[in-house]
């Protein structure tokens, strides 16, 4: 057993051990899977799950993952001056079953994203040779080989932690992430028996919708090292990723007191669906997929949008969070973090809005994506 598998271990019996405190938790933490991914694909059909379970909240969401498929853990951090970032992402899938990743015949790849102050942007994507994903309650345990990455949530999904130790690589580093708003599914909080697919065959889970995050990280010799918000979830599927989404935009920030999450979508019929999430002081204002609860609309740039039309420099978010009223923001884009251009973007932006046109709130922070799928 190698160094990093050792520590992971170590991390993930520690939070286990430490969580199982209160008697009335006893009974949840005995709930625990562990499940080992290879790198080889695997063939014919998969069974995937679209309907929240007890427990489990961030475990795998695929029996196996084949070549139309993918399942992956997704954490990010940005910093209050939007200009330092760091993305880990965690993929079981082949570039067949999502095309934004490198072609491999691996189906396990860790993916590092990230930009300095002075606007110095880059990727790193490596494949891993398979990966061990444990659940605890609801909080999940990654271990990608050979890459050497890991991350380890607590049960109850309050604290995560991203580890890399690929010097190889040219990455060493640690997320540390501790909640700031409860976790939910695209139309719920996390409960049993909820829908779990943000548009058809699209599933998520977003365990972390806000967070503290410290991020200390040595990426080609260079330190990365901030404080700032952070976010955690994950997405799945037993069909191509392209075969279901037409455009869609995504994101998560601060605004005041409120942390919020949105995605406006459209699928591949031409049907639009969002999911419109708001938090306030730790507890959950709204989370609904309502059509009329939220609206994204790029500003001076056309609507619905396709691979030719330009990219948008910022955004219109209204976001109806019922009984406390209606968000409306404005999103300025600051940087771009990632670009495969005229399909996708990553940035981060700068938000300010008000609450049934009330008072100003300013200096909000948001990381967001644009998917462009069509010609
Ligand atoms: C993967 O599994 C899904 C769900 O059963 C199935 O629809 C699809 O055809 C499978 N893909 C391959 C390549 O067998
Ligand atoms: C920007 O900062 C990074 C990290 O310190 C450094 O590696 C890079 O060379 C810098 N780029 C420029 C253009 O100064
Ligand atoms: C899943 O959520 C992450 C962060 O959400 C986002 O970057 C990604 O595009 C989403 N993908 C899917 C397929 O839902
Ligand atoms: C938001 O953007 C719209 C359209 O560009 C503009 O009319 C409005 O004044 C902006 N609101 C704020 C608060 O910046």
């Amino acid at each position: 057993m190698n160094l990093m598998m050792k520590h992971f271990l170590a991390l993930f019996v520690a939070i286990t051990v430490s969580a199982i405190t209160p008697l009335a938790s006893l009974k949840r933490n005995d709930f625990a899977s562990i499940k080992s991914i290879p790198s080889q694909v695997s063939t014919g059909n998969i069974v995937a799950n679209f309907v929240s379970s007890q427990f489990g909240f961030d475990g795998p969401q695929l029996s196996a993952v084949n070549s139309t498929s993918f399942d992956w853990w997704y954490f990010d951090a940005v910093s209050p001056d939007l200009k330092t970032s760091i993305v880990v992402v965690f993929f079981t899938s082949l570039s067949s079953g999502f095309p934004f990743i490198t072609p491999s015949p691996d189906v396990t790849s860790v993916a590092i994203f990230y930009s300095f102050t002075n606007g110095t942007v880059g990727a790193i994507g490596v494949p891993a040779s398979g990966a061990v994903v444990s659940t605890v309650a609801d909080g999940s345990q990654g271990y990608f080989k050979g890459v050497e990455a890991t991350w380890v949530g607590a049960p109850d999904m309050s604290y995560y932690q991203v580890d890399v130790n690929a010097p190889a690589l040219g990455v060493v580093g640690r997320l540390k992430l501790q909640t700031k708003a409860p976790a939910h599914y695209p139309c719920d909080p996390a409960q049993a028996g909820k829908a779990m697919e943000i548009s058809p065959y699209m599933g998520w889970a977003n365990a972390m919708p806000d967070a503290t995050a410290d991020a200390d990280f040595k990426i080609l010799g260079s330190r990365l090292n901030f404080d700032g918000i952070g976010y955690h979830d994950k997405n799945w599927s037993d069909q191509p990723f392209q075969n279901n989404v037409a455009s869609w935009y995504w994101g998560h920030g601060r605004l005041g007191p409120y942390s919020i999450v949105w995605f406006d979508a459209i699928a591949t019929d031409g049907t639009e669906y969002v999911s419109g999430y708001a938090a306030k002081n730790g507890n959950i204002i709204s989370t609904t997929c309502a059509p009329a609860a939220l609206k994204v609309r790029p500003i001076n740039s056309p609507y619905p949008p396709f691979i030719h039309t330009p990219a948008p420099d910022a955004f219109s978010i209204v976001l109806d969070m019922g009984a406390e009223g209606v968000l409306s923001v404005n999103l300025t884009m600051e940087m771009t973090i990632v670009d495969v251009p005229g399909m996708y973007n990553r940035w981060t932006g700068s938000m300010v809005g008000s609450v049934n046109g009330g008072t100003l709130m300013t200096a909000g922070v948001a990381m967001l994506e644009q998917f462009k799928m069509l010609p």
